[in-house]
């Protein structure tokens, strides 16, 4: 095999444009494209017209498709012809919430840079991972007046609430998308330098939990100790997720969990990961969880049960002595093969309605789910991927696993019958979904030149 190297036309555009690519993916940074809040509803349809102008302007047909929520750009350039093989790219223009603003060292949508990243929200969750996709096909155009291959790029705004709305768009234009292979960045390294080709995602069910109890806040002294109280019960239901040990203690949580292959165990175990560098990055004096596995393997193979938030009585200056009427909290299950959302919840509802004490109701609503995926690593888009990072990072990519979730990756090869490669710049550290995130300016740069590369292995791998 003769070692990949950055097409050299390619190399010479990135170098003289990365200053603009930059300038350009600020312009889109500064959109505060919050997903989950019916506020930012316009700024979500601006995010969705900037990439799709992007598209327009390197030489794509774009189209805004409405849904029910966010809308969908859908990019195409079908000039290589029926007999080329088609690539469609993937990515997300919605962002998390930005809050808690007072924790940003520089406000969330001004990106600025300091010690060589981007900071803004979404810089590489994902709008820096998906622009620079836009950039590298913009490389192809401009140098070559073409492409070896034809190219569909799909953005959705609902990434970050659960893709509501993108399976039903696959399943309806599932002729217009056929293509050979699906390539997403919305992941990180292993490490930096180390480039890295994900092996498996967790899926996720999501739900709200409500208990109510009297009908009004009520007097703490009055009535506390006769009447039950919601933030209590909800706690106790809350506490009998997880075993002493840190198991999920839901019945038949663990059914159709399917055990990892053992030599992709020991591909992550050979990996250079350390305990006490990630207690640093979090600043965490210990780590917990799920007994018999290290934790990588908690965090990419074994399925987990997390409060996300919780709601009840008096939460603000000083002191008041009330017995809340209500609580809330929002818990969310990351699951892996072959678990499956609804089924996940159905077992929570019973859990929950076996566990509730009298004098409480509780109530279980499904928010969003998504299936766990398990890549194949094999094929002709694995193979230009290897080389294309190799060729821009000077190494090997290494192969790893993830904790978090891309629900649409399952759909796209269920759905499209297509192989999906995911190859991310972030880093660990990145801060995604948390104050202060970034993108490193030279993943940035260095992953318009993966992608750029990409599309030449992918057009001769096949
Ligand atoms: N980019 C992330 C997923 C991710 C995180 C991949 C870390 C690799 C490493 C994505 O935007 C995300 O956060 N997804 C949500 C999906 C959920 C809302 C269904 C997640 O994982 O919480
Ligand atoms: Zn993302």
């Amino acid at each position: 095999m003769t070692s990949p190297v950055i097409p050299a036309d390619l190399a010479a555009w990135c170098s003289r444009n990365d200053a603009r690519a930059q300038d350009e993916l600020f312009a889109f940074l500064r959109i505060p494209s919050v997903s989950a809040k019916s506020e930012h509803q316009s700024d979500c349809a601006a995010a969705a017209a900037f990439v799709a102008d992007a598209l327009t302007t390197i030489g794509f047909d774009a189209e805004i498709v409405a849904t029910d929520g966010h809308p969908i750009v859908v990019g195409e350039w079908r000039k290589a012809g029926p007999d080329a093989p088609t690539l469609l790219i993937y990515g997300h223009y919605d962002v998390q919430p930005a809050e808690p603003l007072e924790l940003w060292t520089s406000p969330a949508f001004e990106p600025t840079i300091r010690d060589g990243r981007i900071y803004a929200r979404g810089s590489v969750d994902d709008k820096g991972q998906l622009y620079l996709h836009i950039k590298a096909l913009e490389a192809h155009l401009v140098v070559r007046g073409t492409l070896p291959v034809n190219v569909i790029v799909i953005a959705e705004g609902e990434e970050e609430v659960g893709s509501v709305n993108l399976e039903q768009f696959l399943e309806r234009e599932q002729q217009r998308l056929r293509c050979d292979a699906v390539v997403i960045s919305d992941s990180c390294m292993f490490a930096p330098g180390i480039p890295s080709i994900l092996s498996s995602l967790r899926g996720m069910a999501y739900v709200q939990i409500d208990v109510r109890g009297a009908k009004g806040d009520l007097h703490s002294g009055m009535y506390g100790g006769a009447v039950v109280n919601p933030a209590m019960a909800l706690a106790r239901i809350l506490a009998t997720m997880h075993d002493a040990n840190g198991r999920v203690a839901i019945d038949g949580f663990y059914d159709k969990v399917l055990p990892f292959p053992e030599a992709v165990r020991a591909g992550m175990r050979a990996l250079p990961h350390s305990d006490a560098e990630l207690m640093h990055e979090v600043g965490v004096a210990a780590l917990g969880g799920e007994p018999g596995y290290t934790t990588l393997e908690r965090l990419w193979t074994r399925p987990t049960c997390e409060v996300n938030g919780l709601l009840s009585g008096y939460t603000g200056e000083g002191a008041k002595t009330v017995l809340p009427a209500v609580s809330m909290a929002k818990v969310s299950f990351r699951l892996v093969p072959d678990q499956d959302p609804d089924q996940i919840v159905e077992l929570v509802r019973r859990h929950v309605a076996r566990v509730t004490p009298a004098g409480v109701t509780a109530s279980v609503t499904a928010m969003h789910g998504g299936r766990p995926w398990r890549a194949d690593l094999k094929g002709p888009i694995i193979e230009a991927g290897k080389r294309a990072l190799t060729a821009a990072f000077g190494r090997e990519p290494v192969i790893t696993g993830e904790g978090g979730s891309i629900p649409v990756v399952g759909d796209f090869e269920r759905i499209l019958g297509a192989p999906v490669l995911l190859m991310g710049f972030g880093l660990p550290g990145e801060n995604a979904h948390a104050p202060n995130e970034w993108i490193s300016v030279e993943n940035y740069r260095l992953g318009i030149r993966a992608a750029a590369t990409l599309i030449d292995e992918f057009a001769r791998a096949r």
